[in-house]
């Protein structure tokens, strides 16, 4: 594991887009994984600036999305999907085309969780994993278990998770129960993860992860020491507490 402190918030975001970008200069037609949250908006801001001001292209780029709720509408503001245009794909010039999102709203949910891992492999399998974490530990929306999902999943949210979560929905009763999620397994195989953390509610998590002594599915976060190339980026907050 790669260990990277930068001093504030926008300094970790410059740095996780930095990276991004030398990946898309290596390979223009990158499989990047992408994640949602409140912690990667600052490097999407930073690669939509390099977009705009040094034309980073994307127009070759293909991306796969960690996570949608289940039986939440597209245009539903708090959809993953609405998120994602929002916050980088309308600033960009990506091809809709290529950007994949797990569909919360599909008949046959099983199926397509099946159907989107096939993908992945179909289109390469993943260069760069981007990935947050949830205070609890979570990455994506597997959440600490006995057990962990290998594979493209439904999975019912924690108690704590919904809880988290409910600071971008007007009521904690319209937080869905259920969303879909990479598996493990499925992020496990991307070729390169890049972890964001900021700010002091992450600070035990990190702390617990930075041990780098165990593994458990108690602390779905700790697999990824298992990853040949996995790189950490915190900034201070979340590196002392
Ligand atoms: C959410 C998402 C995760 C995200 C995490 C942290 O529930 N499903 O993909 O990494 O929680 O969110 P935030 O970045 O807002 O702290």
């Amino acid at each position: 594991m790669k260990l990277i402190v930068e001093k504030d918030y926008q300094g970790l975001s410059k740095r996780a887009a930095d990276i991004i970008r030398e990946e898309m200069n290596r390979k223009p037609d990158l499989v990047l994984g992408l994640a949602t949250g409140s912690t990667p908006v600052g490097m999407y801001k930073e690669l939509i600036r390099f977009h705009k001001e040094e034309g980073l292209d994307f127009s070759k780029v293909t991306t796969f999305n960690l996570d949608e709720y289940v039986g939440i509408d597209k245009g539903n503001p708090n959809s993953y999907h609405y998120y994602m245009k929002d916050v980088f794909f309308d600033h960009i010039n990506i091809k809709p085309e290529n950007t994949y999102i797990p569909d919360g709203n599909a008949p046959d949910l099983e199926k397509h969780c099946k159907e989107y891992d096939r993908l992945i492999e179909e289109k390469g399998g993943i260069d760069v994993q981007v990935l947050g974490i949830g205070e609890n530990g979570h990455i994506a929306f597997n959440e600490p278990d006995d057990e962990l999902n290998v594979g493209t999943s439904i999975v019912k949210l924690t108690q704590s998770t919904i809880e988290v979560n409910s600071r971008f929905f007007d009521s904690i009763e319209d937080v869905p129960k259920f969303a879909i999620t990479m598996g493990i397994g499925s992020i496990m195989k991307a070729r390169k993860i890049l972890l964001l953390a900021n700010g002091i509610r992450k600070s035990n998590v990190i702390k617990e992860l930075l041990k780098g002594d165990k593994i458990s599915t108690r602390l779905p976060a700790s697999i990824l020491l298992l990853h040949p190339d996995l790189t950490v980026i915190v900034d201070e907050e979340a590196y002392n507490g």
